[in-house]
């Protein structure tokens, strides 16, 4: 066999320890550049392998294709397990036993977006504030009399049907609009009144593209002496152009409610279409944004006015409906979903 025959001085013994060192040296190296260091100290050009083979030279010609064929076991055996160990650390976090990369870059979250039904109640309330208007606040759990009884909604009036309203066992309710706020405003402070009462609203409506059974109003009140149909509409004509730009029209509609009268519906040029029609304005043109109209007497006298003295007026708008023109949102459902790609458009 091979014998005791070395290279460069080396025996067969020795080349076997120094093959073992090494891999020992390789196992050990925490990372790439301990790595590579090793390999340098072994198998790079001034390394221990290159001399081994320069050695080969100096043997006797019988010995040297054995002892040669041992250097090439030795050189190709290093680099295989090098090469191994190398990608085995490539694959590890490279900070030394934390497990831990702190040189990756952090991951971005994203900041959060208000949502549409927020920025339109924010937007309505600087716009009437800017009118001398205070922002209310009621319950969203309500009783008839807040409801119904006070706003001159007797009973028998179909809105207080089990079909339209969610009720409590305990006879209490989810208002089904925010004009109760009116009633506990007026009931606690004396004319004049100025308010706007955002909120949400809850009716037994099927979900479609255009209704959701948990929707939001806000709510507008305003009593003084004097008020009349020309503030009404002139406000409501004002608001529009805030909210939607000048080229917004408006008109009013007939309309009739227990609370009112008279009563209107206020509608707003479609402003995705620019009112020549489309799928959100059902082709009319107008999307019907508000009920409102003149404080009837019997609301005041439930409230302690004299309707004599004050008159007022009072409306209720849809808030996502102002949303669904304002950002062109094609789906009441869509503002629902809470899904992130959509609410971080806004
Ligand atoms: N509360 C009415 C509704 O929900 C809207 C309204 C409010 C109408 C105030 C007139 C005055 O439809």
């Amino acid at each position: 066999m091979f014998g005791k025959t070395g290279t460069d001085g080396m025996t067969i013994e020795e080349i076997r320890r120094i093959t073992a060192e090494v891999l020992t040296e390789a196992e050990a190296a925490v990372d790439t550049d301990a790595l590579e260091a090793v390999r340098i100290k072994y198998l790079g050009r001034k390394g221990l392998l290159p001399r081994i083979m320069d050695g080969l030279k100096t043997l006797a010609p019988a010995a040297r294709p054995e002892a040669g064929k041992l250097a090439n076991e030795l050189k190709n055996g290093l680099t295989a397990r090098l090469d191994a160990r190398k990608q085995a650390l490539q694959q590890v976090a490279p900070t030394p036993g934390s497990g831990l990369d702190w040189s990756l870059p952090g991951r971005w979250r994203g900041l959060g977006s208000r949502h549409p039904v927020s920025l339109v109640i924010a937007r309505a309330a600087d716009i009437f504030r800017s009118l001398g208007f205070t922002v209310a606040d009621g319950p969203d759990v309500e009783t008839e009399y807040y409801n119904f009884d006070a706003l001159n909604t007797p009973a028998d009036h179909p809105a207080r049907d089990v079909q339209d309203t969610f009720y409590f066992a305990t006879g209490q309710l989810l208002r089904t609009q925010t004009s109760p706020v009116q009633i506990r405003v007026m009931e606690r402070q004396k004319p004049p009144v100025r308010i706007i009462a955002p909120g949400r609203c809850y009716r037994r409506d099927t979900t479609d593209a255009t209704h959701s059974a948990n929707f939001h109003q806000i709510e507008g009140l305003y009593v003084d002496r004097n008020v009349s149909m020309a503030d009404l509409k002139g406000d409501l004509t004002h608001f529009a152009r805030q909210m939607m730009g000048p080229g917004v029209r408006v008109r009013f509609r007939p309309h009739f409610f227990p609370f009112t009268e008279p009563s209107v519906e206020y509608d707003f040029s479609c402003h995705v279409c620019g009112g020549k029609g489309c799928r959100v304005c059902k082709d009319s043109g107008w999307i019907e944004i508000s009920g409102a109209g003149m404080v009837n007497p019997k609301v005041f006298r439930a409230v302690g006015y004299d309707p004599d003295e004050v008159t007022g007026y009072a409306f209720g708008m849809g808030v996502e409906r102002i949303a669904m023109i304002l950002y062109g949102i094609p789906d009441i459902r869509m503002l629902y979903d809470n899904d992130a790609r959509f609410l971080a458009q806004f």
